[in-house]
């Protein structure tokens, strides 16, 4: 078990970047403290050969450069202040009216023009019994992207013995305000650059999800998925759903929808279970949070080449974003988003590696 700090380049200003490598018996993890994005994650196949199942770059210019910022694909970023989709890029919030980013069509997403994942992240180690972490710190000032109040965010990485990659988010605001963290990795599990994901086998603990509109944002209604290719609540493999014909599935070009996760919200519960069957790799999803964003990379164009060369295609990574429901500023029915002075807005969601 440790850690290693090296400089992992420049921004545009001159300002470092540091590359954090946390190692335990099993799973080797990269994050920088820009974005804090989680730039490898390094874990064993069924005979213990360690693949990286994350996409990203070896180079931090990769991550600034004009092509990547075009395609945004977010990759293993922090998302903030508000991750997926607000409709128009407004919302009222205590007799106040607020204007954001549109930065995804006629919408707001995942934080706006410069979200928590272009930003630099104060970086402390931390050791403790259970692993091995990384702690992120990050001062939101009052309007920044147009959000109110001045929010303190934190945001630990920890790498336990038990070969979980633990994220826990913790925030507070001096203004009524909107938060919804989330963490964006595609997950690739065959670690091998020739394979997409759609013959991952997936289960999302689900009776219902979330449709949208041909723009992505929620018609307000929670779809109940039986019957539907929305249904994953056996484990199943992803194409034969994707080929479904299905309106959803038309409008977001395959899955990137919001799951109602069963169980009591804000406590930790299964959100997803992903296994790949040539790896045998499995890697199972906690968390607090009442849904999770599945996202088959349905954006991904190709336009960007990542890690040993691949290019990155629709399908080459899926992502399972735990979160509070999308819009959710302007859908009163769903579980509010609202932090307010004097709470303590606290959320935990944990990816768990192993074979099977
Ligand atoms: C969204 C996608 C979007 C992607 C990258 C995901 O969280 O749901 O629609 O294309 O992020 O921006």
């Amino acid at each position: 078990m440790k850690i290693e700090k090296t400089p992992f380049g420049k921004l545009a200003d001159g300002t470092p970047v540091d590359l954090f490598t946390l190692w335990n018996a099993e799973l080797r993890v990269k994050i920088m403290n820009y974005g804090g994005t989680v730039v490898s994650l390094m874990a064993p196949d069924k005979e213990g050969k360690l693949k990286d199942v994350v996409l990203g770059f070896d180079s931090l210019s990769d991550y600034l450069s004009d092509a990547y910022r075009q395609e945004s694909p977010f990759f293993g970023a922090i998302i903030g202040r508000f991750g997926n989709r607000i409709a128009g890029g407004k919302f009222s919030l205590n007799g106040n009216d607020y204007t954001l980013a549109t930065n995804d069509g006629p919408n707001h997403l995942h934080g706006g023009e410069k979200g928590f994942d272009k930003v630099l992240w104060q970086a402390e180690e931390v050791y403790e019994e259970e692993g091995l972490g990384l702690r992120l710190s990050y001062v939101s000032e009052d309007g920044e992207e147009g959000y109110p109040g001045r929010l303190r965010v934190e945001v630990t990485y920890m790498l336990t013995n038990k070969n979980e990659l633990q994220i826990t988010y913790r925030a507070e605001t001096d203004k009524a305000t909107i938060v919804n963290l989330t963490h964006h990795s595609y997950f690739n599990l065959a670690g091998d650059a020739k394979k997409d994901i759609l013959d991952h086998e997936l289960m999302l603990p689900a009776d219902t999800f979330i449709p949208v509109n041909a723009s992505m944002i929620p018609t307000g209604e929670l779809q109940p998925v039986g019957g539907t290719p929305f249904d994953f609540r056996t484990p199943e493999a992803i194409a034969p759903k994707m080929k479904a014909d299905n309106k959803q599935l038309t409008y977001a070009k395959g899955f990137d929808h919001c799951f109602v996760l069963n169980g009591k919200p804000k406590e930790l519960k299964l959100a997803a279970s992903v296994f790949e069957p040539d790896s045998r790799r499995l890697l199972e999803v906690y968390t607090s949070e009442p849904g999770v964003q599945f996202y088959t990379g349905n954006n991904l164009t190709g336009a960007l080449t990542g890690k040993e060369g691949r290019k990155y295609l629709p399908h080459s990574g899926l992502c399972l974003e735990t979160q509070h429901f999308p819009d959710a500023p302007n859908q009163p029915a769903f579980p509010s988003a609202e932090l307010w002075p004097g709470e303590q807005y606290q959320s935990r969601t944990i990816f768990k590696f192993s074979v099977k």
